[in-house]
């Protein structure tokens, strides 16, 4: 169903209310997501961006029921992948010839994904495209935020940023507008989705925001390719993408672990007492890895100042679910964090060195040994993970 963004803007997206793992099952989706797509009609006709391939023929059979598909004069594909270009395939069956206007890196990546030639227009920053009526689109590079190939586009006279997949989030939603949604789940999702997604280019990220900002254009509306478009204070999202990218942090420190017998479990619980204990403002949350979700527990060590990483020790080394986990916290790259480590044994211990080796690699800094503890602690053992709880806190 066609939405009204603004004058002769519109939304001719699909909001995906049922998705609830993206990326295959990187990246849970538990409010599910929207692939927003938008149709500018000034004296040319223009599509920005498609939508995931599943949604590809009640996409084209939606934009045919609004316009005559062979009025679309340009196509802009801010971005290859597929959750924004997966219904090309089947528009261009109609509209063979329509040129689409995409980033170098784009040409190499849709040619890459569909094995078609079409009529490829390559823009770079800066480059403009008259569309009537006295507007223009004027193309920016986005690249690594978050493809080599993503670019936004803005939009002259009505001032909207078409931004992709940059200040988006996964946060299925009817509303369209920033304004008229609940403004906890969709903070929660904006800052899961640049936890999980962009963490990894903060550096990137913060040269690329000082050099849109430096365009001095006046942004009346950001028109992301996920969720809501932010039309109320748009730059509040680019406030608080300065904020993220610069190391984010809040006082909080967070225990992530995983346990056999429940060893490292009650580890975990008295260390977070002994931290509490010493520092009373700092918040402490606890994560059972096995029972929690990635994503969201990503997005609390995103916020966290230090982490405590536990497993018991198995076969020498660490349960392979912190393993996993420890992976994709070294994909994220954070930087400016603290780290330590503990868990239980029985025989040969080991868990807390290759977690303390897993940490540095991830680039933690390491605080000390970390504490292992040999068989079900007892109550002096218990009483020693307090008091390393509190030494975490002093450090
Ligand atoms: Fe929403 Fe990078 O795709």
């Amino acid at each position: 169903m066609k939405k009204n963004v603004k004058n002769n803007v519109h939304w001719v997206g699909k909001t995906d209310w049922e998705l609830r793992q993206f990326h295959g099952d990187e990246y849970s989706t538990n409010n599910g997501s929207t692939y927003n797509s938008y149709l500018i009609q000034e004296e040319k006709t223009v599509l920005i961006d498609t939508v995931w391939m599943p949604h590809a023929q009640e996409f084209v059979d939606n934009l045919a029921g609004e316009i005559d598909l062979d009025s679309i004069d340009y196509i802009i594909a801010n971005h290859g992948e597929v959750d924004h270009s997966g219904a090309l395939p089947e528009l261009m069956k109609h509209i063979p010839n329509t040129p689409i206007y995409c980033t170098a890196h784009a040409v190499k990546s849709l040619k890459g994904q569909y094995h078609c030639d079409w009529n490829f227009q390559v823009v770079k920053t800066g480059d403009t495209l008259d569309i009537g009526n006295g507007k223009s689109l004027v193309f920016v590079s986005m690249q690594m935020l978050h493809w080599p190939d993503s670019m936004a586009t803005y939009l002259t006279t009505d001032n909207i940023l078409f931004s992709n997949d940059a200040f988006g989030q996964h946060y299925a939603n009817d509303m369209l507008f920033n304004d008229l949604v609940d403004q906890c789940d969709l903070m929660r999702e904006c800052i899961k989705y640049y936890a999980n997604i962009l963490t990894p280019f903060n550096p990137i990220l913060r040269k690329k925001l000082d050099e849109v900002i430096g365009l001095n254009l006046t942004v009346d509306m950001i028109a992301t390719s996920h969720g809501v478009i932010w039309r109320d204070n748009p730059m509040q999202i680019v406030e608080k993408y300065l904020q993220w990218a610069n190391d984010y942090q809040e006082n909080q420190i967070t225990i992530i672990y995983d346990t056999m017998w429940g060893g490292t479990k009650d580890l975990a619980n008295k260390i977070a007492q002994g931290i509490t204990s010493q520092d009373h403002d700092v918040q402490v949350k606890i994560y059972n890895i096995s029972k929690s979700d990635q994503n969201d527990v990503i997005t609390e060590v995103f916020k966290s100042k230090a982490v405590l990483i536990g497993s018991p020790t198995m076969g020498n080394t660490i349960l392979h679910s912190i393993a996993g986990f420890m992976h994709l916290m070294k994909q994220m790259k954070f930087k400016g964090k603290k780290a330590s480590s503990f868990g239980c044994y029985g025989w040969s211990g080991g868990s807390v060195k290759v977690l303390n080796t897993l940490l540095a690699d991830a680039g933690f800094e390491v605080m000390d040994q970390g504490f292992k503890n040999q068989w079900n602690p007892d109550e002096q053992q218990l009483l020693d993970a307090i008091d390393f709880g509190k030494q975490i806190a002093k450090a």
